[in-house]
């Protein structure tokens, strides 16, 4: 695809599709739909750990991820106040390197939200990021995750086990001193 129809593609996408979309930090309110989420058996069976998880365990996790806010992005996007899905982006060891999860509304998958959300929080991230780079972790058969990082300018670096790294390299400009 050429650069200008990654262009037109974008905008279409986050300007002219009827969904435009709010966003917001997650915040302990949002506990219970996030579990629920979490806890569907097409979310835990494509996990590392397939187990539910328990209420307690979400708890303290969910509390000890809030204080990263905002250096480490967690959002939930909603729409007329109904809750669309939660992104967020985890630092990991190497430098500026963030580790994308994207969990959607079991009611709104299919819809093209995932990419609407993955997109902007990108591009959110872009702006306020010097160099970030993403990866995430995607079990391979995950066919709806799959493409919607492939989509998204991610490319499948490794596999490991079940699990398919993808990873988003941001291009640096250097300048030249002439
Ligand atoms: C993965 C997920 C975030 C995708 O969001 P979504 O809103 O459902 O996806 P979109 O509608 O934007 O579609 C993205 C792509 O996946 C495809 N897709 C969507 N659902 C699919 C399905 N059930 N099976 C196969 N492909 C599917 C779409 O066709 C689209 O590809 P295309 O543009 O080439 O046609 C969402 O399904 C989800 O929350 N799943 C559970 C949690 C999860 O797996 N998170 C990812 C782990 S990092």
């Amino acid at each position: 695809m050429k650069l200008t129809e990654h262009i037109l593609s974008f905008i279409r996408i986050v300007y002219f599709r009827p969904m435009s979309l709010l966003m917001r930090d997650v915040s302990i309110q949002d506990s219970m739909e996030l579990l629920e989420w979490r806890n569907e058996p097409s979310v835990r069976k494509f996990s590392h750990d397939p187990g539910p998880i328990k209420r307690e365990t979400h708890d303290i996790w969910l509390k000890h991820r809030l204080v990263n806010l905002p250096h480490q992005p967690f959002w939930v996007f909603t729409k007329n106040f109904e809750k669309i899905g939660f992104i967020r982006f985890d630092l990991g060891q190497l430098k500026n390197e963030h580790k994308v999860s994207i969990l959607l509304n079991p009611q709104f998958r299919g819809e093209g939200y995932g990419t609407l959300i993955l997109t902007q929080s990108i591009e959110i991230c872009l702006a306020r990021i010097p160099y970030p780079s993403f990866c995430a972790n995607i079990h391979k058969d995950n066919t709806a995750s799959r493409k919607l990082f492939l989509k998204c300018g991610f490319f499948e670096s490794e596999t490991e086990g079940n699990f398919i790294r993808c990873k988003r390299i941001t291009d640096s400009f250097v300048h030249s001193t002439n």
